[in-house]
C-alpha cells in the first residue's frame, strides 16, 4: 500500500495525518502550542513551536501506524495563511511571526492603499490592503523594526517554514502566496510592479510553485528528527482555506464549502478570478492549477466559542469532566435549549476585528439586547447563530457575484455540532451536505502530495475518488421567518456600534 501523508500547521496546534492512497485516515496525531498576545489585537507565535509540534506528530503517526516510512510517497503540507516568518541568513528565525488574526497593521494598509491605489491593488492582488494579510506586516516590521527589516533573508509563510525544516528549499506556493498580497493573481507570480512600487527587495521571496509541483524532498537531518525517509517528495501544498477546500472537494465552479474552524469561511472555486469591487471577499489562486477562488472570512468563528468557554464556563468545564463528555458538545447541547434567536440576545463576533462583510480591524465584540429572561444557554446560542449569520454575509455576497451554487458542503470543528450545523442550515435556508473528510486541510493537501506523487492524474479525479459526501441537513421552514427577522437586526447593528 502507498501512503500519503498531510500536515497542517493551525493556530490552536499542528495536526499530522497518515492516509493510504484511498483516502482513508490511518492516523492522525495533533500537538498544540501557545499563541502570544502582547496588545489588544496583536497576535504573534513561535515557529519553532510549530515545527516541534510537527516533529512528534510525524514521529507518533509513524510509530503508531508501524508502516514503513519508504511506503510513504508525498508529503503535502497546510496552514494558517498569511502569517510573516522572517528569516536571516544564517538561517534563523529574527523574530515571533505576526500571525493572520493580528490587527496592529491599520496604518501600513493606508500606506499600501496610497502607494498602489484601491483599483489596482485590487486588480494585481484580488483585495483591498487588508491587516490580516502579509504585506502590511512586512510594512510594520520595517516601520517600527527597522534593524529587524534589515536582517531579512527571506520571508515565509508560516507552512513554508515547515517545508524549509524538512526540505531545506525555500518555497512558496500559489494559493498561499496570493494571502500575501505580494502575488499577481492573475499571471501567479510575484508581482513585481507591486514589490517595485512599494520598494520590496523581490530576492526576499522564495520561489513560488503550483500547489501540486514536488518543491523539495526530505533532507537527512529533518529524516533524522522525524523518521521519515530521506528523499520523501514534499508538494507546494496550500493555504489552510484552499487546503480545506480540497478535502472538502471543492474544485469546480458550483461547488461551495463553508468552514467553522478558529475563523470561519464560504469559499467558492471559479475558473476565472472575480473580484468583488468594494473587496469584501478575498479573490486568491487556488490550489487546483488554472482555479481561483472566493472566500468570505469571519474572524472570529470557532474563536468565539472557544473564548467563552475559557471565559465563562468554568462550570461546564468542570461538568464536561465530571460526565466524560466533550466540552464543546456539553455547550452546544445547552443551546438547544433556547430558542431560534437566543432570546433576544444577538451576538456580533468581532472578538479580531472583522474581514467580510467590514473590513475593519477595530471593530469589537458585543452582546446586544440582554435582559432578565436570558441565561447562559442564550449566550451561547446566540455566539452560534451570530457566527451563522457572520457567514451568511459572506455567503450573500458570494451569491451576489453571480456565483453558480450547486452545493454547499459544510466542515470544520465547529460544525462537528449537529446543532451548530442545523443553526446554520437555519440561517443560510439552503441544504448542507456534511463531507465524509474530517482532517479537511491535512487530507487536502495529502490529495496534492498524490497528484505531485504520481497517484491520481488530477486535484479534481482524486477528489472524485476520495470524497464522499454524508449526511444532508435540511433547513428547517418553520424558522426562515425568525431568522431573516433576527438576521436584519444583525445587520442593522454594525453602524451603530462600530464607532463606540
Ligand atoms: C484565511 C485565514 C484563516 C487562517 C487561519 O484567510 O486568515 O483561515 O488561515 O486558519
Amino acid at each position: 500500500m502507498r501512503y500519503l501523508l498531510g500536515i497542517d500547521v493551525g493556530t490552536s496546534g499542528t495536526k499530522t495525518a497518515l492516509f493510504d492512497e484511498c483516502g482513508n485516515t490511518i492516523k492522525t496525531s495533533t500537538h498544540e502550542y501557545e499563541l502570544f498576545q502582547p496588545q489588544v489585537g496583536w497576535a504573534e507565535q513561535n515557529p519553532e513551536n510549530w515545527w516541534t509540534a510537527c516533529v512528534k506528530g510525524i514521529r507518533e503517526v509513524i510509530e503508531k501506524s508501524k508502516i514503513d516510512p519508504l511506503d510513504i510517497k508525498g508529503i503535502g503540507i497546510s496552514g494558517q495563511m498569511h502569517g510573516l516568518v522572517l528569516i536571516d541568513k544564517e538561517y534563523k528565525v529574527i523574530r515571533n511571526s505576526i500571525i493572520w488574526c493580528d490587527q496592529r497593521t491599520e496604518k501600513e494598509c493606508t500606506q499600501i492603499t496610497d502607494t498602489i491605489g484601491k483599483e489596482k491593488l485590487i486588480r494585481i492582488t484580488g483585495n483591498p490592503a487588508l491587516t490580516g494579510f502579509t504585506l502590511s506586516k512586512l510594512l510594520w516590521v520595517r516601520n517600527n523594526e527597522p534593524d529587524n527589516y534589515k536582517r531579512i533573508y527571506k520571508v515565509l509563510l508560516p507552512k513554508d517554514y515547515i517545508r524549509f525544516k524538512l526540505t531545506g528549499v525555500f518555497a512558496a506556493e500559489v494559493s498561499d502566496a496570493s494571502g500575501t498580497q505580494m502575488l499577481d493573481i492573475n499571471t501567479r507570480n510575484w508581482s513585481e510592479e507591486l514589490l517595485d512600487d512599494l520598494r520590496i527587495d523581490k530576492n526576499i521571496l522564495p520561489d513560488v510553485y503550483e500547489s501540486v509541483v514536488v518543491s523539495g524532498c526530505v533532507i537527512e537531518k529533518a529524516s533524522k528528527e522525524t523518521k521519515l525517509a530521506v528523499n520523501t517528495p514534499v508538494v507546494g501544498g496550500a493555504g489552510d482555506q484552499a487546503a480545506g477546500a480540497i478535502g472538502n472537494g471543492i474544485v469546480r465552479e458550483g461547488l461551495i464549502s463553508t468552514v467553522i474552524g478558529t475563523s470561519g469561511v464560504v469559499f467558492a472555486a471559479t475558473d476565472t478570478p472575480r473580484f468583488d469591487s468594494k473587496g469584501r471577499v478575498h479573490t486568491l489562486c487556488h490550489a487546483v492549477p488554472n482555479k481561483w477562488h472566493i472566500m468570505g472570512v469571519t474572524q472570529g468563528a470557532g474563536l468565539s466559542l472557544n473564548w467563552f468557554k475559557r471565559t465563562f464556563c468554568a462550570k461546564e468545564i468542570l461538568e464536561s469532566k465530571e460526565a466524560g463528555i466533550n466540552i464543546y458538545d456539553l455547550l452546544t447541547e445547552k443551546a438547544s435549549q433556547s430558542k431560534p434567536g437566543s432570546n433576544g440576545i444577538i451576538y456580533l463576533p468581532y472578538l479580531m476585528g472583522e474581514r467580510t462583510p467590514h473590513i475593519d480591524p477595530n471593530v469589537k465584540g458585543a452582546f446586544l439586547g440582554i435582559s432578565l429572561i436570558n441565561n447562559h444557554n442564550d449566550f451561547v446560542r446566540s455566539i452560534l447563530e451570530g457566527v451563522g449569520f457572520s457567514l451568511k454575509n459572506c455567503l450573500d455576497i458570494i451569491e451576489n457575484m453571480k456565483v453558480n451554487i450547486e452545493e454547499i458542503r459544510v466542515s470544520g470543528g465547529g460544525a462537528e455540532s449537529s446543532i451548530w450545523r442545523q443553526i446554520l442550515s437555519d440561517i443560510f435556508n439552503y441544504e448542507l451536505t456534511t463531507v465524509k473528510a474530517s482532517e479537511g486541510p491535512a487530507l487536502g493537501v495529502a490529495i496534492l502530495a498524490g497528484v505531485g506523487a504520481g497517484i491520481y492524474n488530477s486535484v479534481e479525479e482524486a477528489c472524485d475518488k476520495i470524497v464522499k459526501g454524508n449526511e444532508k441537513v435540511m433547513p428547517n421552514a418553520n424558522l426562515i421567518e425568525v431568522y431573516s427577522k433576527v438576521y436584519e437586526v444583525y445587520n442593522s447593528a454594525y453602524p451603530k456600534i462600530k464607532d463606540i
